[in-house]
């Protein structure tokens, strides 16, 4: 959740830890902090908020190693107090976290009884301290990692600065942590992109594995045996702002050329980038069980509405436990949907499923899920930068789409029309432009639609809700009168969502029953006879969501309290 970026060698730190933070950012903003070491003493400078307070505090500095990190709050408030990087008591030892210690309160009360203190309440800062107990008890740094990957339970990518060397070391558990060798030095990261790098040369740490990087080397253990590494190389597509004022407005604007990439790769030579054993696997299985969080559940969703015939069930990940597993026959197969590929919830789950056929469906092929299950397919939406997922929606909604098709023998002439109505909204931003005015009045609102375009309504009332701060809720339109319609009237009104595929005496009904209570209707003047106008409608409702947003000012790119990818519980 957190974001960790470290650097040791012959480098410009400040620059490198900087730049690192502020790529890092979407992982969590509501504090930040760097630690540099500096002939044998570690200095740390914290900032509450965005990175760029950090950057008003922190001068230039010459260091032989710096670790920075951006927070995401999980154990404790936003203050000083709990904001990375942590000193320990004596001093010796800086730390950064990324994850969550489940036993940090009994190893808090050990600590204390001997002697140690602490200044805020996270469990990171507990971490810290008890490697400076570990260490002082045997002075030696990797007997010492050693113990504490043993003694810690929960999830930790730790990144340490030892005020005795001018090395980081750094230990490992179930969250990700990589590592990259640079000219005279190596970086280290939560997150490839960090490194701010076209070509990547990269090595990819595993669970308990522990060790350090220095100006010439990289030393990794696990269970005190030497590691041999293997480095990978990968690109990384440029992810900076040009012609837009966010991210989220680039993302939702580049959706249609990225979707027509996507769907020519998966179509072509009959379809070979989609391999026949994911096909045989999804056909023969007995039921299918689609996990997700946030916009990718409702991704899912739709496979559910869109391939009538199957055994599909689409459930929450966070939702999903050992007592439910008892349902599957060994012919289930499970399908997990990420744009990150880092979501700690499906992570969880992996643990549960894997016996079974376990198919992904990410935005990366670098991230923990694609290398977790048994195939994996990309939807090749280049990386999505803004907190508020747009472009990964349609990207995981088509991926299903062509998934069904292939299974199905069916062609995928609707699809390839989807860029160009795509595009022919973009064209209508007046009128999106012209709702948003209206829509930015009222506190709150429904979303109303019924079957798939109630899925979608899930969909269009987050993305409302968490980019503007209107409060919005998805009801199913026939739900209305069974207790909603209470709250409507002139002042509480009703985006309907109609993409052509319901009955339209239904919608008449629900329309005379708000306007009998002096209810406002908006409506997505969309594409009726367009078989997939319910993408379009969605499409809409991110410009909507965008226009909105911009009107009140807020930040687009990073609503208050969330973060892009959550590699916590
Ligand atoms: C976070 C993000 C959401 C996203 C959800 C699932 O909550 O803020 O935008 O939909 O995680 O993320 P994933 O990467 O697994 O699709």
């Amino acid at each position: 959740m957190c974001g960790i970026i470290g650097s040791v060698g012959k480098c410009n730190h400040y620059q490198m830890i900087i730049d690192g933070l502020k790529l890092l950012e979407y992982r969590g903003y509501d504090s930040s902090g760097v630690g540099y070491l500096v002939d044998g003493k570690i200095e740390v400078i914290k900032s509450i908020g965005k990175v760029k307070n950090l950057e008003k505090k922190l001068k230039k500095f010459n260091a032989s190693a710096a670790i920075g990190h951006t927070r995401w709050a999980t154990h404790g408030k936003i203050s000083k107090e709990n904001t990375h990087p942590f000193i320990s008591n004596h001093g010796i030892f800086s730390l950064v976290h990324n994850g969550t210690i489940d036993n940090f309160l009994e190893l808090k009360k050990e600590l204390i009884i001997n002697g140690y203190f602490f200044h805020g309440e996270t469990d990171s800062e507990v971490v810290v301290n008890y490697l400076e107990y570990l260490y002082l008890l045997n002075e030696d740094m990797d007997e010492s990692l050693f113990l504490l990957d043993k003694k810690l339970s929960g999830s930790y990518s730790l990144v340490i600065l030892f005020n005795k060397e001018n090395r980081i070391y750094f230990l490992k558990n179930q969250t990700s942590l990589l590592i990259s060798k640079i000219d005279n030095g190596y970086l280290i990261s939560s997150d490839l992109y960090a490194f701010n790098q076209e070509l990547v040369n990269y090595y990819e740490i595993e669970d308990h594995q522990y060790g350090c990087i220095d100006q010439n080397d990289v030393k990794i253990f696990q269970n005190k045996n030497n590691i041999k590494l293997k480095f990978k190389r990968t690109k990384i597509s440029s992810t900076r702002l040009i012609e837009h004022e966010c991210y989220l407005e680039k993302e939702i604007l580049e959706t249609p050329e990225l979707i027509e990439k996507q769907i020519e790769y998966y179509t072509l030579m009959n379809g070979k980038n989609i391999p026949s054993r994911i096909i045989k696997k999804l056909k023969e299985a007995t039921k299918i069980t689609i996990l997700a969080c946030g916009t990718s559940y409702h991704a899912g969703l739709i496979m559910k509405r869109l391939w009538k015939n199957k055994n599909i069930d689409v459930i929450l990940a966070s939702e999903f436990d050992c007592d439910t597993l008892t349902q599957y026959d060994e012919n289930s197969v499970f399908i997990l949907i990420s744009q990150s590929g880092e979501t700690f919830d499906l992570i969880k789950v992996h643990q549960l499923i894997k016996d079974h056929y376990v198919l992904g469906i990410t935005n990366n092929v670098n991230s923990r899920i694609a290398r977790l299950v048994d195939d994996h397919l990309n939807i090749m939406m280049e990386k999505e930068i803004s907190v508020a997922s747009t472009k990964a929606y349609f990207g995981e909604v088509i991926m299903l789409y062509l998934l069904i098709n292939k299974i199905n023998k069916l062609d995928n002439q609707d699809l390839l029309l989807l860029p160009e109505y795509l595009k022919k909204i973009i064209e209508r931003k007046k009128e999106i432009v012209a709702m948003a005015k209206q829509i930015k009045k009222y506190p709150s609102l429904y979303f109303i639609g019924k079957g798939i375009d109630h899925d979608i309504s899930l969909e269009t009332s987050l993305k409302l809700k968490e980019i503007t701060y209107i409060h919005s809720e998805a009801i199913c339109l026939g739900e209305l009168k069974h207790g909603p319609l209470s709250l409507i009237n002139k002042k509480f009104p009703v985006i309907l969502i109609d993409s052509g595929n319901v009955n339209k005496e239904a919608i008449k009904v629900a329309k005379n029953e708000i306007i009998s209570r002096n209810g406002i209707i908006f409506q997505l003047d969309t594409y009726n006879e367009y078989s997939l106008n319910f993408l379009v409608e969605v499409y809409w409702g991110d410009l909507l969501a965008l226009y909105v947003g911009k009107k009140l000012k807020v930040n687009l790119d990073k609503p208050r309290n969330l973060a892009k990818s959550v590699t916590v519980e």
